[in-house]
C-alpha cells in the first residue's frame, strides 16, 4: 500500500516507516512486512472485546515460539476485569492498562519442570532462570507480530517488576513464577495513535557499543509528538533512567527472586 508523504509524494508503507524509523530511504522495498516494520506501542485502546476464539488462536501462534531444548518454562496468565484497578496502581495509574481489551502477565515458569523432576537441582541456577525468561519473551513477541498482522495494535508494560510482591498476591501466582510484564492487546483507537519511534541507526547495533551521534536530534519530534513534559533528549534520558533505577523498586528484586524459589546460583 503507497502512503502521500508530507512533500506530496507517494512512498511504499514498509518504505514510509522506514523514513521514519530510521531518516533515510529503505535499502528495498518489502510489503509483506509492512505492518511489522510500522508496528509501535500503542497507548490508547478501543473498548472492543476480542473474541474468545481469537484469543485462544493468537494464544496458540505464540505457544509455537521456539523455546529453549522445547522445556517451554513459561506462563501467561490474562488479568481479569476485576484485577485491572488494582494492576492499573501497580502499574503506576497507566490508563492502557486499565482500558485495553485483552491484557496477557508474561511469566518465567519454573514451577512446572520443578513438578516434573525428580532432580529439579538444574532450576537453582541463573542460566535456567535466562531459560525461561528468554521463553517467555520469544512467546510473547510471536503473540504481538501475529495480533499486528491481523491490525490489533499492542503494548508491553514492564512496571510491574516495580511491584512485584503484590502483582504475585493479586494473581495468586506460586513460588517459582516470576511475572516479568505484561502485553496489552486490542484496537487502537483512531482518534489516540502513538507516531512511530525512531531506532538507532543500524550500524550502531550492528557493532557492539556502536554509537548513532544523529539519534538525540532524531528523536527530538517523537518526544515533542508524545507531549512529554520534559525536553531532555534521548541520552539524558537514557543517563536518568540509570540514575533513578534503584528508585523504581526493583534493586531488591534479586533477593525477592530468591525468596519466590528462583536460587539464581
Ligand atoms: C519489556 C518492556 C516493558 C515496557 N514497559 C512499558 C510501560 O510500562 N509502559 C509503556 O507505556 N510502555 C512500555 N513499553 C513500551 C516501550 O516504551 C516502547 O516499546 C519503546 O518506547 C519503543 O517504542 P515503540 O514500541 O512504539 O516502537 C515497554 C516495552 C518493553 C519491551
Amino acid at each position: 500500500m503507497a502512503r502521500q508523504e508530507s512533500d506530496g509524494n507517494t512512498m511504499s508503507e514498509f518504505s514510509s516507516a522506514w523514513k521514519a524509523r530510521f531518516g533515510g530511504e529503505a535499502p528495498m522495498d518489502l510489503p509483506e512486512l509492512a505492518a511489522t516494520m510500522a508496528r509501535k506501542s500503542a497507548r490508547g485502546f478501543l473498548p472492543d472485546p476480542l473474541a474468545e476464539e481469537l484469543k485462544t488462536a493468537l494464544f496458540g501462534v505464540a505457544q509455537c515460539a521456539a523455546t529453549t531444548c522445547g522445556l517451554q518454562m513459561w506462563s501467561a496468565l490474562e488479568v481479569s476485569a476485576e484485577q485491572r484497578d488494582r494492576m492499573w496502581e501497580l502499574t503506576g495509574k497507566q490508563d492502557h492498562v486499565r482500558t485495553a481489551p485483552w491484557v496477557l502477565c508474561f511469566c518465567a515458569d519454573h514451577a512446572r519442570a520443578h513438578q516434573i523432576s525428580t532432580d529439579p537441582g538444574g532450576l537453582g541456577t541463573l542460566e535456567f532462570f535466562l531459560m525461561a525468561a528468554m521463553d517467555a519473551c520469544f512467546a510473547s513477541e510471536r503473540l504481538c507480530t501475529s495480533a499486528e498482522q491481523l491490525g490489533l495494535a499492542t503494548c508491553y508494560v514492564g512496571s510491574i517488576r516495580n511491584r512485584m510482591p503484590e502483582v504475585c498476591e493479586l494473581l495468586a501466582l506460586p513460588d517459582r513464577v516470576a511475572p516479568l510484564f505484561l502485553l496489552l492487546v486490542g484496537r487502537e483507537d483512531p482518534a489516540d495513535p502513538t507516531p512511530l519511534r525512531p531506532r538507532l541507526a543500524s550500524d550502531a547495533i550492528r557493532q557492539p557499543g556502536g554509537r548513532d551521534e544523529t539519534y538525540d536530534d532524531r528523536m527530538r519530534p517523537y518526544f515533542d509528538q508524545m507531549s512529554r513534559q520534559s525536553d531532555l533528549n534521548w541520552s539524558e534520558r537514557l543517563q536518568n533512567r540509570l540514575r533513578e533505577h534503584h528508585q523504581r523498586g526493583r534493586g531488591q528484586l534479586v533477593s525477592w527472586l530468591k525468596s519466590r524459589g528462583f536460587d539464581l546460583e
